[in-house]
């Protein structure tokens, strides 16, 4: 069911510092900012040479990024992607599982117009763990 890392999301307060940390400091290359409505965050893209990191701003209040930074004001680890040849199929054996997927349990369209869905933390060790069909 598992791919590869997708991608490593880290929540931060200030994206556009983040961003310049990763650009400046780091010397990585970092893509545009994108707002994800649906998500309710603006994302930006560290491109690696293995997989990507992913920096994550709340868009607004209702945000659920906007709870985790009230718990982790600096920032911190988000969530992990994990690629998935088939996102129907990974969905119907983690349901039979009894696994809980968030949302209404159907994957949505993600950051990079792919399917993706998101594990309930507790069922899986803490990690919120996102898999996208690749
Ligand atoms: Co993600």
């Amino acid at each position: 069911m598992l791919g590869r890392v997708n991608h490593i999301a880290i929540a931060v307060p200030i994206l556009d510092e983040a961003a310049a940390l990763y650009r400046d400091t780091f010397g990585a290359k970092v893509s545009a900012p994108q707002a994800l409505p649906e998500h309710g965050v603006t994302v930006v893209f560290v491109e690696l040479a293995n997989t990507k990191i992913e920096l994550l701003e709340p868009l607004d209040d209702a945000s659920p990024i906007a709870a985790f930074l009230e718990r982790n004001p600096s920032g911190g680890i988000h969530h992990i992607c994990y690629e998935t040849a088939n996102i129907t199929a990974a969905a119907e054996r983690l349901k039979a599982t009894g696994a809980r997927i968030l949302g209404d349990g159907k994957p949505k369209i993600g950051a990079h117009g792919k399917s993706v869905l998101f594990l309930h933390p507790k069922d899986f060790n803490g990690t919120l763990i996102e898999l996208e069909e690749v």
